[in-house]
């Protein structure tokens, strides 16, 4: 008889019990089936904590008889190998099993996790290394809030895979080079030959842009600008260094500000790999010459692929290719992910076509190593429609996290706490209040839809806002200051039990927050972590609400109930790059 092993308490709790549901009529027989389990939501719920579906349609696809699945249902349940995770697990009419986890084990879990550490909780990913490729600004273009989603959401990933025990290599792949910097180069010599502002740089980005668009002999002064640049000329090479630190030093301050880590390796980093790439994909016979320009053609898309232009020039796919090229063969990165508006789609969906074609990733694109584009929808304006106006004006994406500072201030001061903090404490948690609450309302949409920005929504302390989740978790710890009680030593010492329906389902939702990273970062979808997070809080009001802690006879089990509560919250912060706070 098999029992869970004690390295298994934690982790997985849904795959774990995957592992006894198996039908297997015959050990020696090849018919063999896993089956799998959904968490019970909702109305479900009453069934158990897990259930068991898709029973019916994996018995129909192995061609058993309708009639049989009741009886192999039965057979399931009763052959259920023994197991201190299984409570009960019964038949709740044709094509469900529902598991009842046992609560014993649940608070067996979670002791372990509290001695061990939540990293114990961490899913496994069958991959290494991956590159995250996000915010990537162009060079001298205003950042405004159009720039927002992708550092958010590309953070929240990195940190997703880098808590996945994967090394995550952050890659900030700006716009440096092309014919956009021919343009703004030329632009630049004609009508600012001295020192240069960032505004400067920003008005002659958009400039350069209707320039080449309206003059022929502009056009193509910026086209050959392109190519001498791309041939390293001093001269152009120089500009071109100049306008790269000055719009660095404005496009940090965005990272730094969001506290996102990221290195810089602009397109112009994989220009001295393009020679080679393409001699690679010539001899692999995939270059076709076209109309003077050299191409690779792709399946079912209408346009080729680009590489290098009848000017010479390369474009923004030759550079992402020689960077895909680079990352899977000098960077030995198993996933590469890039977050971009969903417009960039095709680009993505080309590129990663002839990267298949090349052979550089597998036809599958589930297995790895595997290139994802993450795609986003758009920011919309407020009620007032205050974003448009923003976009056009481009206002800075630091102004609109002051704003959001300022907001959450407001409602601070409105609650007297400047008379109960000190100035510093005020501002510190304004701060940090400020940028989670637009870090979450970002964050909590599945993020292909758009959505429109409102500080008054996102102010609320009430609904799926980081307000919310930061009085949660603001008000468990008080709990536990409360107590007066050394938590670590109640860890060591103390039993946790899971009798009262509220701690059990406290309980229960605790131990899916590893099954739910995992979710997350296979499916790149943080609004998963965001559900849980906001069902995780909700869960716990209603625990404390319900059961009392401080004073009762369980207080030391509902103590570490909300320790460990408070730790797994704070681990979801942590993933979502939401700063804790502790009073407010
Ligand atoms: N600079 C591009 C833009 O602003 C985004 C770059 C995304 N990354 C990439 N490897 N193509 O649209």
């Amino acid at each position: 008889m098999e029992t869970a092993a004690e390295g298994e308490f934690g982790g997985n709790l849904k795959r774990q019990l995957e592992k006894l549901f198996i039908w297997a009529p015959d050990p020696n027989n090849a018919l063999y089936l896993q089956l799998s389990l959904v968490a019970s939501k909702g109305p479900n719920r009453k069934f158990g904590d897990y259930q068991c579906n898709d029973i019916v349609h994996r018995l129909l696809s192995l061609r058993v008889p309708g009639d049989y699945v009741e009886q192999i249902e039965k057979t399931v349940v009763e052959n259920l190998p023994a197991s201190e995770m299984v409570k009960s697990c019964s038949v709740t009419g044709p094509g469900f099993i529902n598991v009842v986890i046992s609560a014993e084990y649940m608070a067996k879990s979670i002791e372990k996790m509290l001695i061990n550490g939540i990293d114990t909780w961490a899913p496994n990913l069958p991959v290494k290394r991956a590159v995250v490729d996000f915010y990537s600004p162009n060079i001298a273009e205003a950042i405004h809030v159009g720039h927002l989603r992708s550092p958010i959401i590309g953070d929240t990933l990195a940190r997703l895979l880098d808590y996945s025990k994967v090394e995550v290599l952050r890659r900030n792949h700006v716009g440096d080079s092309g014919t956009q910097l021919g343009m703004l180069i030329e632009y630049l010599f004609e009508n600012f030959p001295a020192v240069l502002t960032i505004q400067d740089l920003e008005v002659s980005y958009k400039l350069s842009k209707k320039k080449f668009d309206k003059d022929p002999d502009f056009k193509k002064k910026a086209q050959c600008a392109a190519v001498l640049l791309q041939n390293g000329d001093p001269v152009y090479f120089e500009a071109w260094a100049r306008i790269c630190e000055i719009s660095r030093t404005e496009s940090t301050k965005v990272i730094q500000r969001l506290q996102v880590k990221l290195e810089e390796k602009g397109q112009s980093f994989y220009i001295p790999y393009i020679p080679n790439m393409i001699e690679e994909l010539t001899t692999k016979g995939l270059v076709e010459e076209m109309n003077g320009a050299r191409v690779i053609s792709i399946q079912d898309v209408k346009t080729p692929l680009t590489l290098v232009k009848k000017d010479g020039g390369f474009t923004y796919r030759t550079t992402d290719m020689a960077a895909l090229w680079y990352r899977l063969n000098e960077e030995k990165a198993e996933w590469i992910i890039y977050v971009t508006d969903a417009g960039q789609r095709e680009h993505f969906d080309k590129l990663f076509k002839a990267a298949r074609k090349a052979g550089w990733l597998p036809a599958n694109d589930t297995t790895y190593p595997r290139a994802s584009h993450v795609g986003f929808g758009l920011v919309r304006g407020g009620e007032d429609g205050r974003f448009r106006s923003w976009y056009s004006k481009t206002v800075r994406l630091v102004s609109l996290l002051n704003e959001a500072k300022a907001c959450s201030r407001m409602s601070l001061l409105k609650r007297g706490k400047d008379k109960e903090w000190t100035h510093e404490e005020l501002d510190q948690t304004a701060e940090a209040v400020g940028d989670s609450l637009v870090k979450f309302a970002d964050l909590k949409k599945n993020r292909l839809t758009s959505y429109t920005f409102s500080y008054d929504k996102m102010l609320c302390d009430k609904g799926k806002t980081a307000v919310y989740l930061l009085y949660a978790h603001a008000r468990i710890c008080s709990i536990i200051k409360k107590s007066g009680k050394d938590i670590d030593e109640l860890k060591k010492a103390g039993k946790l039990a899971l009798d009262h329906a509220d701690e059990r389902a406290l309980g229960l939702h605790l131990l899916r927050f590893s099954e739910t990273v995992e979710e997350a970062c296979t499916k790149l979808l943080p609004h998963v972590l965001c559900e849980y997070l906001y069902g995780l809080s909700k869960q716990s009001s209603k625990f404390y609400k319900n059961c009392q802690v401080n004073g009762s006879a369980e207080e030391t089990s509902r103590l570490l109930l909300c320790e460990a509560t408070a730790i797994v919250i704070r681990k979801c912060f942590h993933l979502l790059g939401i700063t804790p706070v502790y009073k407010l």
